[in-house]
């Protein structure tokens, strides 16, 4: 929905982190646009702002940010690059719901911004998600994109007397079960953050001696940011090593992830002419990260055989 109010059009560009899942880039690729790759911060592994400028030509419609594991990217900095080229930010905050940036939440920065409800999100109905409107003059047109083209929510209004078909759009309406599945949770959000936010200190605090000895580093996350308490990683000295404390986990029952493969290699990455080298942080990065178990119904005790396992294991 985010690329189609923004008009996106064949042989336009679209920045795009090379480190994040491929929905973003494919919203534009579907418009035939081109994703333009720049490289993260190798602090928050978000989008570094001090390479968005470079990458801008004339073809640029929009600077689309990650705010990667709900830590906020320096919009100051991208907002005002915007200002400068006149484009649009669109924020993805998959991860972010309810983390803030100098005071101010995240998805309320950019002129729009998406949300996940994904299954592995804070708030969860499964799948789908949410387009946060933060310019007005996309309202109208985002009610009609979303009920298949039509004039519906003007009607359910009473301000037409018939609904009929007037632009083009697609179902991007979630069901009512899973809109009354996702709003009981946000009735709790300060229970579900809270426990998020002790699970995530939790790992900090108990596996901040087991990261120094062993060359891993933490999650770090600037004071200007308040976080999402998304998910918990740890960067790893080395592939091998990441690769082997997963096996080391794998083997005591615990399910350890990694995410995401650059997206400037992956197959369709290349086909927009992206070349190995070309994102040297993500690439580096990208084969050290390793995502420890992180869900909201995760007890203590759950939580201390992770600690347990992962303390036990050595570089
Ligand atoms: C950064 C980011 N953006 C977007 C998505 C996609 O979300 P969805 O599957 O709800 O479209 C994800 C999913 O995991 C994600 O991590």
């Amino acid at each position: 929905m985010a690329a189609l109010l923004l008009e996106i059009e064949p042989e336009d560009e679209v920045i795009v982190p090379s480190f994040t899942f491929p929905s973003a880039a494919n919203a534009f690729a579907l418009r035939r646009a081109k994703p333009v790759f720049v490289d993260i911060r190798a602090d928050t592994l978000n989008i570094d702002e001090s390479q968005i400028e470079q990458r801008i030509t004339e073809r640029t419609k929009a600077i689309f940010v990650v705010h990667y594991a709900g830590v906020g990217c320096e919009m100051d900095t991208i907002l005002a690059i915007a200002r400068r080229h006149g484009i649009g930010v669109v924020e993805d905050n998959a991860h972010g719901l309810y983390g803030r940036y100098r005071g101010r939440y995240l998805g309320a920065l950019g002129r729009l911004a998406t949300l996940s409800f994904h299954e592995t999100k804070n708030f969860t109905c499964g799948e789908g998600g949410a387009l946060l409107i933060n310019d007005a003059q996309f309202n109208e047109r985002a009610e009609i994109l979303r009920e298949k083209g039509t004039d519906r929510s003007r009607f359910f209004r009473g301000e037409v007397d018939k609904y009929t078909w007037v632009d083009i759009g697609s179902s991007y309406l979630p069901s009512d079960l899973l809109a009354a599945f996702l709003r009981a949770q946000l009735e709790h959000r300060d229970q579900i953050q809270s426990r998020r936010r002790q699970i995530w200190e939790a790992y900090a605090r108990e596996l901040a001696s087991w990261a120094k000895t062993n060359g891993v580093r933490l999650p770090i996350v600037p004071p200007e940011c308040e976080q999402s308490y998304h998910m918990f990683y740890a960067i790893m000295p080395s592939l091998e090593s990441r690769q082997a404390l997963i096996s080391h986990l794998a083997g005591l029952g615990i399910l350890a992830v990694f995410h995401y493969l650059p997206l400037h290699l992956s197959p369709m990455g290349l086909r927009f002419g992206e070349r190995q080298g070309d994102c040297p942080v993500t690439e580096n990065l990208s084969d050290r990260l390793l995502r420890l178990p992180f869900f909201t119904g995760m007890s203590s005790s759950e939580q201390n055989q992770v600690i347990d396992a992962v303390r036990a294991f050595r570089c």
